[in-house]
């Protein structure tokens, strides 16, 4: 049974009993992980659609939740080491240097984080927050990848006194809906790691408007947004430094996730990678492209095609905002930016942003 049909019947259960069910505390005295909340059900349909359009003919795309899977996860976590990669340090360098500052402005006893990977970032967040607090701390990190969300999940719970942690598996917009009906809170979403990038504008604004919808007046949304700048500096970040293949196998293992989950035949190690900046678009580009004519089939998908060689499938982009672009599209969606922490040497912003 393909992962995708298997998440179905999953979710099918869990929605079916109480979905806030707590199932274990861990010992130790330490936070509570709640029972995971899976919501891939209502998110396979849109994904798998998306991914046959974006398969079918050229210009080729592969959906960028593809790249998720639990390999795709470590290499991305491996990247983030890189010292070359500097969106991570400067958002984790960002957040350490005012978090004093961001504790005095944010005062929410629930944070939600959209795509929380490890949430090495958040911890220390959430480490300060719950120390200044005697009150109990709700997590509830919202992840695609179900084996890095339940890790990080045990991780923090076991490390930081007082957390709960309520992990929910899905999309962004799914999560989000299961958020909108959990019982009213102050809430600070985080949305971090530059992921508001990763988007369309299109998706932007529906993304902002589910945050929006979650939320309520006075709520704050923590982004980390990184604008445009040189085409160097941004192809030496996203591509390997010398000696290095974490971002080649990071692009090309969606191939190895849609083998896994659809009976595919792709051979990964035929394809070669590369991420370029788009100066027009303001956008990083990672393709990926084979080396020799390549036949495909995805019998789940009932799916079979070829890709010439050289032709370049994208599988990521990257959006660089210019200054002010947010503020028409936060104004449109009800919210606005309250402060802002800037990093000029290399053009990045954690934005705290207050829903209005
Ligand atoms: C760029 S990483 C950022 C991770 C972390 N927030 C950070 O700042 O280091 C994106 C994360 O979002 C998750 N993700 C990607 N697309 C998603 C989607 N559509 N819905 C939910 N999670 C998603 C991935 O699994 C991954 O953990």
């Amino acid at each position: 049974m393909p992962d995708a049909a298997r998440h179905v019947l999953l979710s099918g259960e869990i929605d079916k009993a109480c979905p806030f069910l707590k199932i274990y505390v861990l010992d130790g005295g330490m936070g509570a992980v709640n029972d995971l909340i899976d919501v891939r059900v209502d998110d396979a349909t849109s994904e798998i659609q998306e991914l046959i359009v974006g398969l079918s003919e050229a210009p080729r795309v592969i959906p960028t939740v593809y790249g998720y899977d639990e390999r795709g996860s470590d290499l991305y976590a491996r990247i983030c080491d890189l010292e070359t990669y500097y969106p991570y340090r400067t958002e984790w360098e960002l957040l350490a240097g005012n978090i004093d500052s961001i504790c005095g402005l944010v005062k929410r006893d629930e944070i939600v984080e959209l795509g929380c990977g490890t949430a090495t970032k958040s911890e220390l967040l959430l480490r300060r927050m719950s120390s200044l607090s005697p009150e109990s701390l709700r997590y509830v990190p919202i992840d695609v990848s179900e084996e890095m969300l339940m890790r990080t999940s045990a991780r923090l719970a076991g490390s930081i006194d007082g957390l709960e942690v309520w992990p929910v598996a899905g999309d962004y917009h799914s999560g989000l809906k299961v958020v909108e009906q959990r019982p009213e809170a102050s809430r600070l979403f985080m949305f971090m790691g530059s992921s508001l990038g990763n988007m369309s504008e299109q998706k932007r604004h529906e993304l902002l408007t589910g945050i929006r919808s979650a939320g309520s007046r006075g709520d704050v949304l923590m982004v980390g947004v990184d604008f445009d700048k040189s085409q160097s500096a941004l192809e030496t970040a996203y591509n390997d430094p010398p000696g290095h293949d974490l971002w080649h196998h990071f692009l090309t293992n969606r191939l190895a996730c849609l083998n896994r989950l659809f009976g595919g035949d792709f051979d990964p190690s035929v394809f070669q990678s590369r991420l370029n900046y788009n100066t027009e678009a303001c956008r990083m580009e990672a393709q990926i492209w084979p080396k020799v004519d390549v036949t495909f089939t995805l019998p789940e998908l009932n799916l079979r095609g070829v890709i010439k060689a050289d032709e370049r499938v994208t599988v990521d982009t990257s959006h660089k905002f210019k200054e002010d672009e947010l503020d028409e599209l936060l104004d449109a969606v009800g919210m606005r930016i309250m402060e802002s922490y800037e990093e000029p040497s290399v053009k990045y912003a954690l934005l705290l942003v207050e829903m209005t």
